[in-house]
């Protein structure tokens, strides 16, 4: 069996712990090489380092779980947020292409303006909306534009994870010191868990044949099932994690933030089911699964 030398970046953050833990099965990733880093051990806007990182591993796939991922501070760290998102991107594009190995990236929901009103396929028009939004379409056209070998770019959405700074997090703490809390309403899309997300990503490697990967470059989208409003989840996490804080539903224009979200960015995820063979679970279940992990 073709044996895969797996490099994660980012590997502290949310989808790239998530990831550490799932290599650690031998039923998902058996007889895999996995080295994991994050920014303390390997900037990747370092381009010699990381040149170096892939020749001295030998690696033959990339899992590019790094990025700048503070929506609201980009709008003031603009040149961060390109250097992570973009700058970066095209470096790992460029020694992907080079060394033909496979990049597996993360790109986001917020690359649509959210004006549509039927979940987005991987073809609709992108309209990225703020600095963040924009950055990282700006990777995902490196990508394109550079074209390594059987690239992968997995647009998701509303990630949270057991640990780290995600919405549950902070709607679990919040609603255990208060009474009521105002969330808004008028922004639907899909919460997406990384125990699935990174369960679907380490699929898609071990059905991708390092030696053959296609001249193409594929996005795809992935999130859980279903579809909810900031506020809908805020009340489904109470419901399931037995908190008695009631959760009133506001506008996003009574919660001003710098950078702005789209009110609509369901994903429509038919061709990465189609392509992989993936059963992607309900929003609710998935939530119900991460809050019995707490
Ligand atoms: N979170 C969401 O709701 C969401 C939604 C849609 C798409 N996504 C995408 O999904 C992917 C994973 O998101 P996530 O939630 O796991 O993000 P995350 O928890 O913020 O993790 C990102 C990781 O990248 C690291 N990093 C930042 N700059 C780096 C650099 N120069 N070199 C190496 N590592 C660096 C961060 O370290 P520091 O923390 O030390 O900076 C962090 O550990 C990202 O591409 C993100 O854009 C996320």
């Amino acid at each position: 069996m073709e044996r895969k030398v797996i490099w994660v970046t980012g590997a502290n953050g949310q989808l790239g712990a998530e990831i550490r833990t799932l290599s650690q099965r031998a039923d998902i990733a058996p007889g895999e090489t996995f080295f994991f880093t994050d920014k303390e051990t390997l900037d990747i806007t370092n381009a010699q380092a990381v040149a170096d990182f892939i020749k001295n591993n030998q690696i033959t796939v990339i899992i590019n779980c790094a990025a700048y991922t503070a929506v609201d501070a980009a709008e003031s760290d603009q040149d961060m947020a390109y250097q992570i998102n973009q700058k970066a991107v095209a470096t790992l594009a460029r020694l992907a292409k080079e060394n033909r190995l496979q990049l597996i990236h993360l790109s986001t929901d917020y690359v649509f303006d959210g004006t549509g009103f039927m979940p987005y396929r991987e073809s609709d028009p992108t309209n990225p909306q703020g600095i963040y939004a924009h950055s990282k379409w700006s990777g995902e056209e490196e990508i394109r534009r550079i074209r390594p070998p059987g690239a992968c770019i997995i647009r998701t959405s509303w990630v949270y994870s057991a640990e780290g700074k995600n919405f549950v997090q902070t709607m679990m703490r919040l609603g255990r010191k208060r009474e009521r809390l105002s969330v808004v309403d008028d922004q639907i899309g899909t919460p997406t868990y990384t125990g699935d997300l990174a369960g679907a990503i380490l699929q898609i490697v071990q059905q991708t044949l390092a030696d053959d990967l296609p001249d193409t470059v594929e996005t795809y989208h992935y999130s859980n099932e279903g579809v909810c409003s900031w506020y809908d989840f805020a009340k489904a996490i109470f419901e399931l994690a037995d908190i008695s804080c009631e959760v009133d539903p506001i506008p996003s224009s009574a919660y001003p933030t710098p950078a702005k979200r789209p009110h609509f960015s369901v994903l429509n995820k038919r061709k990465i089911k189609e392509n992989y063979g993936l059963e992607i679970p309900y929003w609710r279940d998935s939530l119900k699964h991460c809050l019995a992990t707490l």
